[in-house]
């Protein structure tokens, strides 16, 4: 994913009028979101234990409340970070310590990869025609940012980073 550059004015505007159409069901299309993530990686599954017991299966784990409640999370740190578009570097500590968590959770920094093209997928199968080559581009790129603060939690990076 492109994280270099900053995000031009244009993108940030594409960002926005993109979000505006997902943040209005944020359930439901954060559940399109981990559905393909499970298809992509079914191995993140036992991750998400609550009480001690594991998942069954991904629609056993899809529909369980605490997963919702997850599922919830999820769209709103996304949520919180495309209302500072502007400014994403406020959200870098919060950002940091969220990698901190996931990566005592198990969580291994390359899996945010495949959350990145579950995240495109997702945005794809609700925008329709709209998901257009620039909005794509854009949210590689914003989505990226968010995933380099989220990485400084994890103590050890893999080799080459
Ligand atoms: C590989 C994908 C991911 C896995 C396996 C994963 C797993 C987990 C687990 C097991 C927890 C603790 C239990 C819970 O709160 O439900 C958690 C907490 C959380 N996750 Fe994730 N997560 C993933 C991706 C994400 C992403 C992409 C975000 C946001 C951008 C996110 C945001 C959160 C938040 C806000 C919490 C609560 C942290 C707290 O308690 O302060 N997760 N995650």
């Amino acid at each position: 994913m492109e994280s270099g550059m900053p995000l031009s004015g244009r993108q940030r505007a594409l960002i926005r009028e993109s979000w505006q159409r997902v943040s209005g069901s944020p359930e439901q299309h954060g559940l399109v979101l981990f559905t393909r993530l499970f298809d992509l990686d079914p191995d993140l599954l036992p991750l998400f234990q609550y009480n001690c017991k594991q998942f069954s299966s991904p629609q056993e784990c899809l529909s369980a409340p605490e997963f919702l409640d997850h599922v919830r999370k999820v769209m709103l740190v996304i949520d919180a970070a495309v209302s500072h578009l502007e400014n994403l570097s406020c959200l870098e500590e919060y950002l940091c310590n969220l990698g901190k968590k996931h990566q005592a959770v198990g969580v291994k920094v390359e899996s945010f990869s495949t959350v990145g093209e579950s995240l495109l997928y997702m945005l794809e199968k609700c925008l329709g025609t709209a998901f257009s080559s620039d909005v794509q581009e854009a949210w590689s790129k914003f989505y990226g940012a968010v995933v380099k603060a989220m990485r400084q939690g994890w103590d050890t990076l893999p080799e080459g980073d």
